[in-house]
């Protein structure tokens, strides 16, 4: 398409290209991170993704001409240039890493008689799609695939083939789905012990097939926007996500409290019933410290105002649950009722702040409200005033937003291509921004919650765009009460991590269809271990609250949620190292274990962080199951039992019992058993410690203000080695958190001392079992233990 590279020049840190048929740019934005770019449709790189672009200030980029190539060298790797505008990345030593296809596509031939089989409703594609940007690239051998944001599916996704465009379908999410409600496209790609991301920044519709066409190649392709596209070289898959997100942005740490269990239902209708299931929980002794409102809480669905039959004085009673320690999140979808009269509609018809036809009359179509307008968030001044709406909700006491039906939904069919966006002075149609609708409206909430609150602004979005991860934590939708989904939550969320999305989670329990007692124990289970823990379900399924089942279910649920309490700090100090890493929460095995090919295909068991690995039962009636140890010893945290890795092994897994082993080496923070955070003052930090080598940092800080980037914070370091004897070493590296801890309680399991010296001093500990306990006044110290 390209045709013969006629010329090129080399201006900074971009080699620009002069084709026979068109222009190409290759620009250099780390050493690891190479823009491919063609302007198809605007000049200017444009991305929703992230607003500042940082180029590496010490790029050292050479440029060479070898015969009929032009060699791009960055120090880390070599991007290589030819006619057609085929680019080649490889790394220092001359391994090629990725390679642009050269043949034509060949989809593969569908056999038989279409049209007997479309007679049986089967979905026949008569042909393959053509498209005007398209990249394929060279299936070397056995690739996995990794990222691609929410799809449905199995965690490596080749051989399969997606469709970016934001998609509220509430039939049960299978396989087969091409979207979500996410637009995220950038994946990974594993390969003879080396990776790199490729994130193809382009909004409209997009399409990734990972060898589904055909086995030589994969491709990823759009038909409008810009060629656009950043290869990311590892080598490690850590690294690839570390520089995806040095583009994109790193999730933000959130408020502590947001890690504790959210209770959710469309709807709690009532002051009474919201009054009621707090109660239940604090009754119960089931810890909890947030409920969701749903849409039912508004006046007839308009957003930000409060029905006052059902509500009538919601500040009065935010107040007095927050007296109880729950923290309230409320629903706002950006459809706002068409309605005289009402504040939202009348201010966004007087300044134009509604998407409009092509002759510029507001679009209307139908949502909850019924007819409803779309106010324009690709444009400033809308995000600035809805940014500036928040501020009604959080004066009532409001603790998060929950923004849905952002693909954007409408219940009048589609949107049509041709509705009118403002687009920040480049104006466009929905086509462009479709995918980023939820993204800027998220964005939007987060700005207008952290200007009105000055806290962490929590924010849950189910409809986003690659770097929605600065603004919003995310849930995977309308699943259903099925143990499939349970299972499929589990790649779900990891590729969700693996696109930048640290803080997700899926509908606990699932949302529509009727849950059981033993689904929601196994979902739970599962939950405790998810970045957001939400239980959530519809109006009309079965109430699917912790104490709705049985006994066994209640006290199940309770367990996992204690156990979800005992491990804030634990989880705090994974998000506090994600906004400086960018990695996950919920991790793959295949992140820490890269050189070990049988972690690549494992569906249903993860990591969380690196030190504890999740073996969950997701399927009904199972009673026990096989799970794979990586290499290196492993405890049963349970029976404290260690077990060698690198095998697969069998366990018994009763219905309150989920496989969980942690590492040998590990020391796991702990804080003591409360029904919601800030209930007790957290004077002592407990370590649960599984002797070994190893080293483990600790973060303490207010839990919610914006203090810790001022360096307003408590970091502890301990570094723990066994040969005959135990020691850990504790060094607290920053100090300005005005309320450090009083005391370390330690849990030691795995040693049967003779005795503890702590700094040389013999201290008194209790012993058990293989199981030693102290406590000792927090602050610098070695611990020997003999
Ligand atoms: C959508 C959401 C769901 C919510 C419902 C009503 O289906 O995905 O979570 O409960 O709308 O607001």
């Amino acid at each position: 398409m390209f045709g013969k590279l006629l010329g090129f020049n080399k201006k900074d840190n971009k080699v620009n290209f002069e084709f026979e048929n068109g222009k190409g740019r290759v620009e250099v934005i780390t050493p690891e991170i190479i823009n491919v770019f063609s302007d198809m449709g605007t000049e200017e790189r444009i991305s929703r993704a992230f607003d500042n672009l940082e180029i590496s200030p010490e790029l050292k980029v050479e440029v060479e001409k070898e015969d009929e190539k032009v060699v791009i060298s960055t120090g880390k790797i070599k991007a290589v240039v030819y006619d057609d505008f085929k680019v080649d990345f490889y790394d220092n030593l001359g391994k090629l890493l990725c390679e642009d296809y050269r043949g034509e596509r060949e989809p593969f031939e569908r056999l038989g008689n279409h049209g007997v089989a479309q007679g049986e409703g089967i979905n026949v594609e008569e042909k393959a799609a053509e498209y005007k940007i398209q990249v394929a690239k060279t299936m070397l051998g056995d690739e996995c695939f990794f990222g691609l944001g929410d799809k449905a599916g199995h965690l490596n996704k080749k051989g399969c083939y997606y469709e970016m465009w934001n998609t509220d379908d509430p039939s049960p999410h299978v396989e087969s789905f091409k979207s979500l409600y996410k637009s995220i496209p950038f994946f990974i790609t594993l390969r003879e012990k080396a990776s790199y991301g490729i994130f193809f920044d382009n909004t409209f519709k997009s399409y990734f097939d990972m060898g589904k066409e055909n086995k030589k190649y994969f491709y990823f392709a759009a038909n409008e926007g810009n060629l656009s596209y950043y290869f990311m070289y590892g080598p490690k898959v850590k690294e690839v996500l570390g520089e995806y997100t040095y583009l994109t942005g790193t999730t933000p740490l959130p408020q502590l409290w947001t890690l504790g269990y959210h209770q959710s239902r469309w709807s709690y209708f009532d002051e009474k019933k919201v009054t009621e299931i707090a109660e239940n929980f604090r009754k119960k002794d089931i810890p909890c410290d947030t409920i969701h409102l749903d849409i039912d809480y508004m006046d007839g669905y308009r957003v930000f105002t409060w029905g006052k039959d059902k509500f009538p004085e919601p500040e009065k009673m935010l107040g007095k649950l927050k007296d109880e320690g729950f923290k309230i999140v409320t629903i706002i979808d950006p459809g706002v009722k068409k309605d005289k009269g009402y504040f939202m509609y009348d201010q966004g018809i007087e300044n134009g702040y509604f998407a409009t036809e092509k002759d510029g009359i507001p679009y209307v179509n139908e949502v909850w409200p019924g007819e409803a307008l779309y106010p324009d968030f690709s444009d400033e001044p809308v995000r600035k005033w809805w940014a500036k709406s928040q501020k009604i909700m959080m004066d009532y006491g409001v603790a998060g937003i929950w923004n849905d039906m952002n693909e954007p939904a409408s219940f009048k069919g589609p949107l049509p291509d041709d509705v009118q966006f403002k687009n920040d002075g480049h104006p466009t149609d929905h086509k462009e921004i479709h995918n980023v609708y939820g993204q800027l409206m998220s964005k939007a909430t987060y700005e207008g919650i952290k200007e009105s609150t000055n806290k962490r602004p929590f924010v849950i979005t189910r409809a986003c765009y690659a770097g929605i991860q600065k603004y919003s934590t995310v849930w995977t939708g309308d699943n259903h009460s099925f143990w499939e989904h349970l299972r499929m939550s589990i790649p779900q969320l990891l590729n969700l991590g693996l696109s930048g999305v640290a803080f997700a989670g899926s509908d606990v329990g699932g949302f529509q269809y009727d849950c059981t007692g033993e689904l929601l124990s196994r979902w739970s289970q599962v939950g405790a271990f998810t970045p957001l823990f939400r239980n959530h379900s519809c109006i009309h399924s079965k109430s699917q609250e912790p104490w709705e089942f049985d006994k066994q279910t209640e006290d199940i649920n309770r367990k996992y949620i204690k156990l979800r309490y005992k491990l804030l700090p634990y989880l705090y100090d994974l998000l506090w190292k994600s906004e400086n890493t960018g990695l996950p929460i919920m991790r793959p095995l295949m992140l820490h274990y890269e050189d070990d090919k049988n972690t690549y295909e494992i569906n249903d068991q993860f990591l969380c962080g690196e030190n504890i690995l999740v073996a969950p039962v997701v399927e009904q009636g199972k009673t026990h199951r096989a799970l794979y140890l990586p290499e290196g010893n492993w405890v049963d945290y349970w029976t404290k039992e260690v077990v060698k890795g690198g095998k697969t092994i069998l366990r018994e897994a009763p219905l309150d019992t989920c496989p969980i082993y942690i590492k040998e080496g590990s020391i796991i923070p702990n804080y003591v058993e409360q029904s919601y955070v800030g209930e007790k003052e957290m004077d002592t930090l407990i370590l649960d410690v599984y002797a070994g080598n190893g080293e483990y940092s600790h973060y303490l800080d207010d839990g919610e203000s914006f203090n810790y980037r001022k360096g307003e914070y408590n970091l502890y370091e301990f570094k723990m080695s066994k040969e005959n004897e135990l020691t850990i070493d504790v060094n607290m590296v920053n100090d300005k958190y005005e309320k450090p801890y009083k005391n370390f309680k330690f849990n030691v399991n795995g040693v049967n001392p003779n005795a503890i010296l702590v700094n040389g001093e013999n201290i008194e500990f209790k012993a058990t079992n293989n199981t030693v306990e102290f406590t000792i006044p927090s602050g610098n110290c070695n611990i020997l233990v003999k």
